[in-house]
């Protein structure tokens, strides 16, 4: 492909502000309860990225922040939209199974179909939607959070393909600490965070996919979010944007290092509403 041809698409997005932030309870191995969290600092960050998503030209939608959910800030675990369905989200853990009950009052009586899961799954965070591939294809995760019970189920709502990716490594917990979806049909990944066969299937689907290391994954820079042409990631992953940039898009770095603290970074607060 010709690089110079990355073409930007304008985006609509969900953040909820990090107003209730804290990390008092640890559900994945990033979180450590005995270290404070800087508030002010979480939402400055958080503030600088909305502004640099709306700086590109991106429509960015605020869903409220409610107290006692500390997490709600990681906006793209609440849902999963395709061309207007959306498949609501029913969370592992009980610290933050409210969630899924603002994120689907957000999407009542805005022109959405809403459906809600029987099976546990959390949104974004472990479902991936590639609409240049094969006329719309679904990625998604198991193995940590999601059930494998709500692939099948999210394939019945959307009524695009879904493939089943196995993730084996507790550090990436969901399919967007290991994977990303650069533009309609290109996407990163950190392939030991998959199992073998799942390597495999990703080998065979994403000939062309830019392959990060392990140090990516682990500054985060696979949680990013791309518009095509533009990909903003975080401030620590400065080898995944310059292989980014090899592949031709244009990182645009963001420092996200409170976020980090609860086990998510740019993907993680950044949900996408597809219309
Ligand atoms: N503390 C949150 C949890 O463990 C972080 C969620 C990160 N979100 C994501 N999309 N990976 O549930």
């Amino acid at each position: 492909m010709n690089h110079t041809q990355r073409q930007p698409r304008n985006r609509t997005y969900l953040m909820c502000p990090p107003q209730h932030f804290t990390v008092e309870y640890a559900i994945n191995p990033w979180m450590d309860t005995t270290v404070p969290v800087d508030a002010a600092l979480a939402l400055k960050q958080w503030e600088m990225l909305r502004d640099t998503l709306g700086d590109l030209g991106h429509r960015v939608h605020l869903l409220d922040p409610v107290a006692g959910l500390p997490d709600m800030v990681y906006a793209a675990n609440g849902a999963f939209s395709v061309d207007g369905v959306v498949y609501g989200a029913r969370f592992r853990f009980p610290q933050r199974g409210a969630e899924a009950d603002a994120h689907r009052e957000f999407y009542a009586g805005q022109g959405w179909t809403f459906a809600g899961p029987v099976h546990v799954n959390e949104g974004e965070g472990d479902f991936a939607y590639l609409p240049g591939a094969y006329g719309g294809l679904v990625l998604a995760g198991y193995g940590f959070r999601t059930d494998p019970a709500a692939h099948a189920e999210a394939q019945e709502v959307i009524g695009r393909p879904v493939v089943s990716l196995r993730l084996v490594d507790p550090a990436f917990y969901h399919l967007d600490t290991a994977l990303a979806v650069l533009d309609d049909r290109h996407v990163t990944y950190y392939p030991g965070a998959f199992s073998p066969a799942s390597q495999r299937v990703l080998a065979q689907l994403f000939p062309d996919a830019v392959l990060a290391d392990r140090a990516d994954a682990e500054a985060f820079g696979l949680n990013l979010v791309s518009d095509g042409r533009h990909v903003v990631l975080n401030t620590e992953a400065t080898a995944m944007g310059d292989k980014v940039r090899a592949a031709g898009y244009q990182p645009v770095h963001v420092d996200l290092s409170e976020l980090k603290r609860g086990g998510g970074s740019v993907k993680c607060v950044v949900a996408e509403l597809r219309q």
